[in-house]
Formats: C-alpha cells, sequence, structure tokens
C-alpha cells in the first residue's frame, strides 16, 4: 500500500494549468495514465507533451453534462478504467459586492465551479463503480470554509463543493469509492494572474507563511488523497493554506 499509481488511471479536469498541471504531472509521475481534461484544448496538449505517452489531452467544458459524460466515456475507451478523477477546473469570476454582483458572473461561476464538480463525479462515479472502486478529489478553497469580500459565487460555489464531497463521499463509502475536497490557500497560478501585485502582497500577508502557496504543494495532497495511502480518509476537507484560516 503506496502512492505508486502504477495500473491506474486519473482524470484531471483543469489540468492544463496551475494546480491541475502540477497533479496530473506529479501522479503521472507516480505511474498513473492521466487524462488532462481542459476546455483549453493548446494547453492540455502542453502538459501532456511534458508528460508522455502515459497521458492524454483532452477538450471539456466541465459546465456541459453531457460533455463530462463524453469525457469520461474517453478516458475508459482510451485507458479501460477509471481510477482516480481530480475535479479541480475553476474560475474566479467577477469581483463586485454582493448588491452590484453582475447576474452572467454569478451564472458562470456557479456552472463551472459547483455545476461541474457534481456533472464530472455523476459521470465518473458509475465507471469508478464498474471497477470496483476509485478516489475523487475535488478542488475546493480555503473558501469552501470562510467567506471573501467581492467574491459570493466563488465562495458559494467552493462550499458546496465541500458539501457535495461530504454527501458523495457517505453514499459511496461501502462501494469503495472515497471523495475527499481540498482546501488551497492563495496559490501562485495563473488564475491569480488579474489581481494587481498590492492585491498579491495583501493576500500573501494573510497567510502565517507569508507567502503564496505553490502548485506543487497542492499536487503533493492531491496525489495523497488520491492515494491508497489515505485509505481510511474519505469526506475530509483538508486545508493547505499557509496557516490562512488558523487566525
Ligand atoms: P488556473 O487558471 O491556473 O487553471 C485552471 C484551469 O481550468 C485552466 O487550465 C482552465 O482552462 C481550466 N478551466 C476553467 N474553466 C474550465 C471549464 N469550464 N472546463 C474545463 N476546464 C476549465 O487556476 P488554478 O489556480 O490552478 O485553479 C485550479 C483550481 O484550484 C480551481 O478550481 C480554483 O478555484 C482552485 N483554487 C485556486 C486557488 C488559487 O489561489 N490559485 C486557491 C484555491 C483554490
Amino acid at each position: 500500500m503506496d502512492s505508486d499509481f502504477t495500473g491506474k488511471v486519473a482524470l484531471v479536469t483543469g489540468g492544463g494549468s496551475g494546480i491541475g498541471e502540477a497533479s496530473a504531472i506529479l501522479l503521472a509521475a507516480r505511474g498513473a495514465k492521466v487524462v488532462v481534461a481542459d476546455w483549453d484544448g493548446d494547453a492540455a496538449e502542453r502538459v501532456v507533451k511534458a508528460i508522455g505517452e502515459a497521458a492524454m489531452a483532452y477538450t471539456v467544458d466541465v459546465s456541459s453534462p453531457t460533455g463530462c459524460d463524453a469525457m469520461v466515456r474517453a478516458t475508459v475507451e482510451r485507458f479501460g478504467r477509471l481510477d482516480v478523477a481530480v475535479n479541480n477546473a475553476g474560475i474566479g469570476g467577477p469581483q463586485a459586492l454582493t448588491g452590484e454582483y453582475p447576474l452572467d458572473g454569478w451564472a458562470q461561476v456557479i456552472a463551472v465551479n459547483l455545476s461541474g464538480v457534481f456533472y464530472s463525479m455523476r459521470a465518473e462515479i458509475p465507471a469508478m463503480l464498474a471497477g470496483g472502486g476509485g478516489a475523487i478529489v475535488n478542488m475546493a478553497s480555503i473558501l469552501g470554509s470562510v467567506g471573501f469580500g467581492q467574491a459570493v459565487a466563488y465562495v458559494a460555489a467552493k462550499h458546496g463543493v465541500v458539501g457535495m464531497t461530504k454527501t458523495t463521499a457517505i453514499e459511496y463509502a461501502q462501494q469503495g469509492i472515497r471523495v475527499n475536497s481540498i482546501g488551497p490557500g492563495f496559490i501562485d497560478t495563473p488564475l491569480l494572474a488579474a489581481a494587481d501585485s498590492e492585491v498579491i502582497a495583501g493576500v500573501s500577508a494573510l497567510h502565517p507563511l507569508g507567502r503564496l502557496g505553490r502548485a506543487e504543494e497542492v499536487a503533493e495532497l492531491v496525489a495523497f488523497l488520491a492515494s491508497d495511502r489515505a485509505s481510511n480518509t474519505t469526506g475530509s476537507y483538508l486545508l493547505t493554506d499557509g496557516g490562512y484560516t488558523a487566525h
């Protein structure tokens, strides 16, 4: 029992950048065949090129239920099974006060960050059951447990991801599927590119470690939760947040 993924097949949504990219690379390095799924097909191809033959790129918009179904079908067609799913695709959305929050921004963030995780799990679970079980890791955020100004849609979606994770974990525990979520603090990825340097400095200071996290640090937790080492861990919401939520 270890975190060796040899013989296992993993699917990583949002695998073309940031945390998803680091997770796909780490899972592949530990022996998994990996499907790098992203709505940016070029980004997915770039990551697959870096990994090599053990990976396949797949273009998907996770806010489409039929798209998620087809993504899982393509995974099983190519690699024969599905053992690990990292539901990580996400967007930041607009920054605005709740009373002024744009309705189209709300709809888009909920569609990708909340519904996208649901549609992904809904498609992945039957494939995992067919293979005798599996492990799902949903990418929430520290904003799955605390609030943050001008981000009502993102915060609502991430709290929802934590709740869906717990519920699905309860439902499938007896059938060999573990479901966990991760709460990263602010991580240095392209997701934060829209924020100016003053905001980044302010946000960094909110973490007792005094810096943004790195995608590779989150990937380590992904790999742990996806592995047999986490055999007693399901329904959890584990933080890698530089201490952000400690105060
Ligand atoms: P990123 O922007 O570097 O990567 C996100 C990837 O998801 C991109 O490749 C993008 O094309 C893809 N994507 C976006 N919408 C998609 C859709 N509808 N269908 C398929 N692919 C889609 O962002 P990052 O930082 O790596 O974020 C990954 C996850 O981690 C997100 O769920 C995010 O909310 C979460 N997270 C990020 C934090 C941060 O500070 N960067 C902190 C906490 C959580």
